[in-house]
């Protein structure tokens, strides 16, 4: 059984499609997710309902973050900033593999439980299964009230607004702006500087507008898309910060225009994938401009030399791709937030271009409420 929103109480707005509008919320929804908790003075933010006080936050040892789907990339992505702002150990897992596996539940461990819906199922029964094991377990959650929401001892709601269209974009930007926020609460309690938080907070206040500056660019998305659309497969690489980034870039295009499409970290390409290089299969690669810039750019090249097209997503315009998309740069931590806005509508015009039915893809539901 699925849980459906309401959709005929929810205007679609002169767009074509709830995901259309949908991204195009994030801009708002971004801002939503940010007002009233950002404190100057301290150089951090306030986050109502976290139940976690600065006691506890210090004797954390580690944080483990659980979802599926969407959700499960954007942990990947907040359990990365954990760590890089917070310094504790942080890794996301499919909350359906943690719950099966028999996991060692560690009281020094913040365990964090990701979900739109607060609703699907395996999310929930490693939450329950957390909780009887004497677990202190957080959720960062979309719906108001929800199961998780529930059921999680605390946790933050990302304030994406209601979203319809089966495929998740704002309500996955809007999880990793929560995670930025948690990320940045949880370092200045323990030892990230006046100075870093200063500049994550104004890296935080710059989203919504870049976001505008990413959508304003739609038009030339939409004709790369024309460009890709015949592609039977495609690749998507990234490192580090990139990778969870091409990782929720290629389930965005296969769950809308059911094109294949793998996500591989640029540096495993030579241990296998490097074999599926050919002109029939484009690569889109996350090229932050930081520190892993020149290694970024040696896998480009190692694909062209094998005649892939690559489409970059970028921060400058790389030199060995046939295109590059140029986002607006924010802090590195952050970056990840804005360089999957462009491929979500990559996705979407491509599905458009195939006829594909982007609200409502086959097979797939909003919310899967059962094992
Ligand atoms: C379903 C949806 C995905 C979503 C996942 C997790 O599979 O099709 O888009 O990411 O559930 O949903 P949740 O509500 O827990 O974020």
């Amino acid at each position: 059984t699925t849980v459906e929103w309401e959709a005929e109480s929810y205007d679609m707005g002169g767009h074509d499609t709830y995901m259309h509008k949908e991204i195009h919320e994030q801009a708002d929804a971004v801002d939503r997710a940010l007002r009233g908790r950002i404190d100057d003075r301290f150089s951090t933010v306030h986050l109502g309902g976290l139940n976690l006080d600065a006691r506890d936050a210090r004797a954390v040892r580690r944080v483990k973050i659980l979802g599926c789907g969407t959700s499960y990339h954007a942990g990947q992505i907040g359990a990365q900033m954990i760590e890089e702002l917070a310094r504790i150990p942080s890794d996301a897992e499919p909350a359906s593999e943690f719950r099966y596996r028999n996991p060692v539940v560690d009281p020094d461990t913040l365990y964090i439980a990701v979900s739109q819906s607060g609703e699907t199922y395996d999310v929930l029964a490693a939450v329950q299964e957390l909780k009887r094991k004497g677990a202190r377990v957080l959720g960062l959650v979309n719906v108001v009230g929800s199961a998780i929401a529930r059921e999680t001892d605390g946790g933050i709601y990302v304030h994406a607004g209601p979203e319809v269209c089966v495929v998740s974009t704002k309500c996955f930007t809007n999880m990793v702006v929560s995670f930025g926020l948690l990320a940045l609460h949880l370092g200045r309690i323990r030892d990230l500087s006046v100075a870093d938080g200063k500049r994550i907070i104004e890296g935080l206040r710059k989203l919504p507008a870049q976001i505008s500056e990413i959508l304003a660019n739609e038009a030339e998305i939409e004709k790369l898309a024309g460009e890709y659309a015949d592609a039977k497969s495609m690749m998507f690489i990234g490192r580090v910060r990139g990778y969870p980034v091409a990782r929720e870039a290629s389930l965005k295009l296969k769950e809308v225009s059911y094109i294949h499409a793998e996500a591989y970290p640029a540096s495993e390409l030579k241990h296998g994938p490097l074999a599926l290089i050919e002109p029939a299969m484009p690569t889109v690669a996350i090229v932050p401009d930081d520190e892993l810039l020149e290694k970024n750019r040696a896998a480009l090249e190692e694909i062209k030399a094998r005649s892939g097209r690559i489409l970059a997503v970028a921060h400058q315009v790389q030199e060995k791709a046939d295109h590059t998309i140029v986002v607006p740069k924010n802090e590195d931590e952050l970056d990840p937030i804005l360089m999957g806005i462009p491929l979500q509508l990559l996705a979407y015009y491509t599905a458009k271009a195939m006829g594909r039915d982007i609200d409502k893809p086959r097979n797939l539901a909003k919310s899967v409420t059962v094992e």
